[in-house]
């Protein structure tokens, strides 16, 4: 079917569909689900309330016929949502789509991982901020163990997934040491490692600038032991910026949400786990697909989608130090990075 492109009040197209298959997830990572604000008494999504697959391939079909090519299946975490490769099978079987990746801790990755694959997974992005067993089980929440993890990583690098990329948050004082002990890790293998600013995402994570280990800060620690160059982004929007080493071989990537942002390409929109549609990372606006699509059926959620993103002008990291108000802003966990 020839696609229906259709660009934002900023020209930008809409490409990547990022979907939250499951709102709750098996860690607590401070900054983005701290504990003692998600307990027991935390009140999740009923079974019902989440978008059953049916539902979610409708949608995919209908960013589809806007350009979406992309789709990212993510959480809180996606692999706690039972009988993902069917889901995975059915947005395969969607020939517009040319790639299909998952984001996940890794905790439940290598059991899951054949059928994943099977089903038609192409890459996989796993988070990985501290190679130290207890600081991983402390930056988990107290749940997670690391040597699992690592041996997720390994299964899926020699697996015949596409790719494998680690997704590091470095915040000063907590992980900044752990930059140099994670790349000599991966060095010389084309696992890339990719270090993310600390983001002021959602309302609940306590961020303040003073946590934010910088890209610059980042790139200084890694060039007193390394020679690394800059490289070219693999494709237009590509969210982080790509160094090679000089005399490795092997791929860093930097994610500067802070303090150089990259709106001005955003061709992403975020989907969560009760069908609500988010244009961007830092939205305090969302729109109810769920009610479109159980009430009016997919016509009219086809102009819907076309309207929302045709009055888009979200840019918000280009724009946060000038805004005063502090409106609610989505939490991570709800859309999955
Ligand atoms: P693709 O290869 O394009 O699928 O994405 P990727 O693997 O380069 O990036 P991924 O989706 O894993 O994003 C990595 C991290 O960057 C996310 O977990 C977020 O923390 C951050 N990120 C991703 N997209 C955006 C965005 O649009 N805005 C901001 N501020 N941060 C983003
Ligand atoms: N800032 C930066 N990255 C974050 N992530 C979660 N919360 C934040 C935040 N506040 C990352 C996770 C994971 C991805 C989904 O998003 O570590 O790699
Ligand atoms: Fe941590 Fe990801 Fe779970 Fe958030 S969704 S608590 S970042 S593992
Ligand atoms: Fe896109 Fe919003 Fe991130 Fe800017 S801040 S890159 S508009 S998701």
């Amino acid at each position: 079917m020839l696609s229906d492109n259709i660009t934002d009040k900023f020209n930008r197209p809409i490409r990547d569909l990022r979907i939250s298959v499951m709102d709750t997830c098996n860690y607590r990572c401070p900054y983005c689900m701290p504990a003692d604000k998600f307990d027991d008494d935390y009140r999740f999504l009923k079974p019902d309330e989440r978008l059953s697959f049916h539902e979610i391939e409708t949608i995919v079909k209908t960013f589809a016929e806007f350009g979406v090519n992309k789709i990212r299946l993510t959480g809180g975490e996606p692999l706690l949502r039972k009988n993902l490769a069917d889901l995975i099978s059915s947005i395969r079987a969607i020939p517009e789509i040319k790639d299909i990746a998952l984001t996940t801790n890794g905790q439940l990755l290598k059991k899951q991982l054949p059928k994943l694959i099977n089903a038609g997974l192409d890459r996989v992005n796993i988070s990985l901020d501290t190679l130290n067993p207890d600081l991983y089980y402390k930056m988990s929440g107290n749940k997670g163990q690391l040597y699992t993890v690592l041996d997720a990583i390994d299964a899926a690098h020699n697996s015949s997934l596409k790719s494998v990329k680690l997704n590091c948050v470095v915040q000063k004082d907590i992980n900044d040491k752990e930059i140099i002990p994670l790349l000599e890790r991966f060095l010389d293998t084309d696992i890339v490692l990719r270090f993310i600013e600390f983001m002021d995402v959602g309302t609940k994570n306590d961020w303040h600038k003073k946590h934010v280990l910088s890209f610059k800060e980042t790139l200084q620690i890694i060039e007193n032991k390394w020679d690394i160059q800059a490289i070219d982004a693999n494709y237009v929007g590509e969210v982080a910026s790509r160094y090679h080493y000089k005399q490795h071989k092997g791929e860093i990537g930097f994610i500067t949400s802070i303090s150089k942002p990259f709106c001005q390409d955003c061709s992403r929109a975020r989907l969560s786990a009760d069908g609500k549609l988010y244009t961007c990372l830092f939205a305090h606006q969302e729109f109810d697909l769920r009610k479109h699509l159980r009430n009016e059926g997919s016509d009219f959620l086809k102009r819907t989608i076309k309207d929302i993103w045709l009055n888009r002008e979200d840019r918000y990291s280009e724009i946060r130090h000038e805004l005063k108000d502090k409106k609610e802003k989505i939490e991570m966990y709800v859309i999955g990075g």
